[in-house]
């Protein structure tokens, strides 16, 4: 296949009133312009070039390894082509140009688009939908049923704005034509702007084949101008994948209040509930219960997992482990099979071997807990001495008392036990108690 793709990307992107590049913003958690080019890198092309110009820095450092080239000031959407003329002058075949900001446009579109263009065999074909209010978009002005022109909003009259067809902003050229016809463009018109718009009515003009192939889903094409239409994208994106988890197996209770980012992955039968926040790269088992106000990010999951309430970061958790209300698992924390952590436990770069349960009001950080140990509440393993962090160990079956400060470095051995309210600061041998609080001393009618 002889087809590159061309993203525009170097705007300032004014409209949306932000700090952060438009094209940066996310839509369920994956930057606009990151979303476009994995698209674009699925529909077989060669080669996919960025256009930046605006905080490209920012743009390069979400994707490092893309093709680019710089439009040094942002001129409009052909002077923006223009820049990758060296780039291409050597090519001949197809050129897709997509907006940075349309992240909604499928993989099935763009091929659909570019086989289209092939079996017409266009010079230009331009993707378009009809939308009832075509407000802000470029009008596709037909003459019998044949493409004439786009007309941007700004020098639409009435009669141009009331047409339904709108511009896309998605295009196929073919790169030859396409490179010398950009010459002839200028920037006479409101916005002062070079439109790749205006290379239709020169190719119209030059006798050249035209079409337009329009898109019966509008969604698709949505534009990301504002953060009003952000979140409207953002809404068509969660109905997309929450569709999908739920044509999977998976049951939502509300899928207009469940908020699943793209890579995440559920298996069946597993229930979310509203207000869950599913993010990065985790992936949930079979049969779990994910109840709201819950965030995961990055996560692996067994099956028959429940959590309530609760924040898991890049930790690993197997199956049937019981996690909050209001529990916190920092990275690299391990939860092995049936470990039950409850209200207000914090666990950081942590193994829990199977069955341990730590059920109130504990931290357990840079630590190995043995298999069915208990953790009483209130216990806090000391793991930082303001300079450095230690490590506590503590074997199979301990049962450590409530309120205890293990101070790291420290080892309990197995079946050990220690006393409530102890400050423990040197290694309890297994099968031993250990106790370290100063003796209760009892006052008679101290209080005559
Ligand atoms: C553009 C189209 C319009 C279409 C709409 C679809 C033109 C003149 N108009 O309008 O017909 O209906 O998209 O969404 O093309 N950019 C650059 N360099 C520039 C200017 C823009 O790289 O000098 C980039 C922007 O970063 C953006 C994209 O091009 O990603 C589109 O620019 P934008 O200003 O959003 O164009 P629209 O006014 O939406
Ligand atoms: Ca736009």
């Amino acid at each position: 296949m002889s087809l590159k793709t061309l993203i525009l990307a170097a705007g300032k992107g004014t409209r949306m009133k932000s700090e952060l590049p438009k094209v940066l913003h996310k839509v369920c958690g994956v930057p606009m312009v990151q979303k476009i080019v994995d698209t674009c890198s699925k529909i077989g092309s060669i080669d996919n070039i960025l256009i930046l110009g605006h905080k490209k820095e920012e743009i390069l450092k979400v994707l490092p390894n893309v093709d680019y080239v710089v439009q040094e000031e942002q001129l409009g959407t052909g002077h923006a082509v223009i820049q990758a003329k060296e780039k291409l002058k050597d090519f001949d075949g197809t050129i897709m140009i997509l907006c940075g900001d349309t992240p909604l446009l499928r993989e099935e579109t763009l091929k659909k688009l570019y086989n289209y263009h092939k079996e017409t065999k266009a010079i230009t074909t331009i993707l378009t939908s009809i939308y009832e209010n075509p407000f802000g978009y470029g009008r596709i002005v037909k003459e019998n049923g044949n493409v004439i022109g786009i007309i941007e909003e700004k020098e639409a009259t009435s009669e141009i704005k009331s047409i339904k067809e709108v511009n896309a902003g998605v295009y196929c050229f073919e790169s030859k034509e396409l490179l010398e016809t950009l010459d002839r463009i200028d920037n006479k018109n409101e916005k002062g702007e070079y439109y790749l718009t205006d290379v239709i009515a020169i190719n119209v003009k030059d006798g050249k084949k035209v079409e337009a192939f329009l898109l019966e889903d509008n969604d698709e094409i949505l534009g990301i101008n504002s953060k009003i239409e952000l979140e409207k994208a953002n809404c068509i994106m969660r109905d997309r994948i929450n569709l999908q988890h739920m044509e999977n197996g998976v049951i939502l209770i509300d899928k207009n209040n469940t908020y699943i980012e793209e890579a995440v992955e559920i298996g069946q039968d597993t229930i979310i509930y509203p207000g869950a926040l599913l993010q990065g790269n985790t992936k949930i088992g079979e049969k779990c219960e994910i109840l709201g106000n819950t965030r995961i990010i990055d996560c692996e999951i067994g099956n028959n997992v429940r959590v309530e309430s609760s924040v898991l970061e890049e930790s690993i958790v197997e199956s049937k482990v019981t996690i909050g209300p209001f529990a916190h698992l920092r990275p690299k924390s391990h939860l092995k099979e049936e470990v039950h952590i409850g209200n207000f436990v914090e666990v950081k770069k942590s193994v829990l071997e199977k069955g341990v349960k730590a059920g109130h009001l504990t931290y357990l950080g840079d630590a190995t807990v043995g298999e069915k140990t208990n953790i009483g509440a209130g216990t806090i393993t000391c793991n930082y001495d303001g300079k450095n962090k230690f490590k506590t160990t503590i074997g199979k079956n301990a049962f450590i008392g409530s309120d205890t400060m293990l101070v790291a470095p420290v080892n309990i051995g197995e079946n050990a036990l220690v006393g409530a309210g102890s400050v423990i600061t040197k290694d309890v041998p297994e099968n031993a108690l250990a106790v370290s609080r100063s003796k209760q001393v009892i006052k008679f009618d101290w209080r005559k």
